[in-house]
């Protein structure tokens, strides 16, 4: 691993997430792959028959590209997400040709299982003897699996108050212990960081560079199902950054391997509440300011994103927009994609609500081939449906009688 601070580097079988010279984040050097191109591709595709091991899973398929030891991994497996049409969502978003991405669609129900298997396959090798994350929810949700199929204790640090339903209850349920921490997720962070260096235990956020390996294949795998052939754009919501990060990686790692000849631009969506990145980018990148997050769209409430500099890269490398969007339009987003049966958690819908921003500013074309990444699950977050009957369904509760059921089909 090399310090993306001040280049000093570090064995990648360390305990380190961080440069224990200056503090910096920690990249893995990959090598480049032994086979390239057609050949590459041929490779992958034999992969996808297979219905169990390391193959079926639809990070581990792709290793040649990631830099991690692929032999005895945690798996369950991850990834085979599929991307669809976006159906009614698309018109909403005036993107007739729209697609998504559906990271909700992994084991626990976001894209956090496609970092969690290749750190948690690392934290075993290394035998920690504990493992460790902050997390607005979905980390924890997938860390508490993980570990609980490794068999290695957790440790979850996840803001009070500010994480929805769905996760904390897997955090829970996979036996995670869950440690409420009285601050944000900016607060959590910063602990669960001392608590890897002074307590020893090994910690699993997106600093970790394991992690941002894993979330590569996201953009691998989207690659494939488009036939090789980039869309124009490719839009997240971002958070802590590190998806950011791991898709201008996948990207240029994906060109370097001859699997692609363009780049297609990234579009990274945060919440007006929760966008330091946003605010950066329209500054030139010249610094970054943190700011006290306040978004509906809980898993990207963070005000002091960690892979900063690496998501700066990314943007960089693929010409990328980084734009900020009300929490009424994510909301708004939100119930566009689930009323067209696709459904996702709120901060996933800032990708679709940033498209049509883009859409209307004239800066994407209505015809442009866009791909939107959902990175979570409707069922994550019931209560952003159940409590918010202004922009979903209603309910209809009746007597048990035919005439109930008549009077809600409008037949009386
Ligand atoms: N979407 C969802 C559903 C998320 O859970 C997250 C991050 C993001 C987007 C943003 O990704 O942080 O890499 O920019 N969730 C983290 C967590 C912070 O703790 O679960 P990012």
């Amino acid at each position: 691993m090399r310090c993306s601070r001040c280049a000093a580097e570090v064995p990648a079988d360390s305990h380190h997430v961080d440069c224990p010279a200056c503090g910096g984040l920690l990249e893995l050097i990959a090598l480049p792959p032994g086979v390239r191109g057609h050949a590459l591709r041929q490779l992958f595709a034999e992969r996808r028959g297979a219905v169990a091991g390391r193959d079926a899973s639809g990070v581990w398929r792709y290793r040649e590209l990631l830099a991690a030891c692929a032999a005895d991994v945690v798996t369950f497996p991850e990834g085979n997400t599929p991307l669809v049409h976006a159906g009614s969502a698309a018109r909403w978003a005036g993107c007739p040709t729209l697609r998504v991405k559906h990271e909700g669609l992994n084991p626990t129900g976001s894209f956090k299982d496609r970092g969690m298997t290749v750190g948690m396959s690392h934290a075993r090798h290394l035998r920690a003897r504990a493992v460790a994350c902050a997390s607005t929810g979905n980390t924890a949700a997938s860390l508490a699996a993980y570990a609980a199929l490794a068999g290695i204790p957790a440790f979850v640090f996840i803001p009070a108050g500010k994480v929805a339903t769905g996760k904390l209850a897997q955090a829970l349920a996979y036996g995670a212990q869950t440690l409420l921490v009285r601050g944000d997720f900016d607060a959590c962070l910063s602990l669960a960081r001392a608590a890897a260096h002074e307590l020893g235990v090994y910690l699993l956020n997106s600093i970790n560079p394991y992690r941002l390996e894993g979330q590569k294949t996201i953009v691998i795998e989207m690659l494939e199902q488009c036939g090789w052939r980039p869309p124009a754009w490719i839009a997240l919501p971002a958070g802590n950054l590190g998806n950011t990060a791991a898709f201008g990686m996948a990207l240029v790692a994906a060109r370097d391997a001859g699997l692609i000849e363009q780049l297609p631009r990234l579009l990274a969506v945060q919440a007006d509440g929760a966008a330091p990145f946003a605010r950066a980018f329209a500054a030139g990148f010249a610094s970054l300011q943190r700011v006290t997050p306040n978004t509906v769209a809980t898993a990207i409430n963070i005000g002091d994103p960690a892979s900063y500099d690496r998501a700066v890269r990314s943007i960089r490398e693929t010409n990328g927009v980084v734009i900020s969007v009300s929490d009424d339009a994510i909301l708004e987003a939100k119930a566009a994609i689930d009323a067209a049966g696709i459904g996702c958690e709120p901060a996933s819908a800032a990708s679709v609500a940033g498209v049509r921003r883009m859409v209307a500013d004239g800066i994407i074309a209505p015809g442009e081939d866009v791909v939107c990444v959902l990175t979570g699950h409707l069922l994550k977050d019931p209560d952003a449906v159940v409590r918010n009957p202004a922009r979903s369904n209603q309910l209809h509760e009746i007597d048990a009688t035919i005439d109930g059921v008549r009077r809600v089909m409008g037949l009386d």
